[in-house]
């Protein structure tokens, strides 16, 4: 059976694209893309259709990453869809957990931070959009700290 994933943050155009990227070259870099259905959603409808943030892309490029995905707003019928569902901060976490409607479908949503082993105390993948270049480098940076520590545990789940 695959293991499906869904990213998710505010906008769809940085932080999730960027998690659904790093994910899925990692997951495709062991041999093991058949295995997984992986995608990225954003809580606000702001962003729809756009590709991510210039600045997140230019950053992804220099860490080795191509982030193409295409923003859409999270819907309900995602948590039937997914068995995981990441979300990056706090703020994610309260509004994405809001739209379960069972407790199971609850029980799916996870901060990505709680992946982390470098980062071991890391709560957010904090939002880049109004700061500085320096934000994007650390998104990319707790990603793939997190997008590593996600792998081994749902691998190990087999
Ligand atoms: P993201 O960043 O949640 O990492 O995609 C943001 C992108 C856009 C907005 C907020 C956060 N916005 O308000 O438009």
């Amino acid at each position: 059976m695959k293991h499906s994933v869904l990213f998710v943050c505010l906008g769809n155009i940085c932080r999730s694209p960027a998690a659904e990227g790093i994910f899925r070259q990692l997951v495709e870099s062991r041999g093991l893309g058949h295995l997984f259905e992986i995608d990225s959603a954003g809580i606000g409808p702001w962003h729809v259709g756009e590709l991510p943030d210039l600045r997140m892309r230019q950053c992804g490029m220099r860490h080795g990453y191509r982030f193409e995905s295409r923003a859409r707003q999270i819907c309900k019928g995602d948590f039937a869809r997914f068995d995981h569902i990441l979300v990056m901060d706090g703020d994610n976490y309260r509004a994405v957990s809001a739209m379960a409607s069972s407790l199971e479908e609850r029980s799916k949503v996870e901060r990505m931070t709680d992946y982390c082993t470098s980062h071991a105390n890391a709560h957010s993948v904090p939002d880049p959009y109004y700061g500085g270049p320096r934000g994007f480098d650390l998104v990319i940076e707790l990603l793939e700290d997190a997008c590593q520590g996600l792998l081994q545990k749902l691998v190990a789940e087999g």
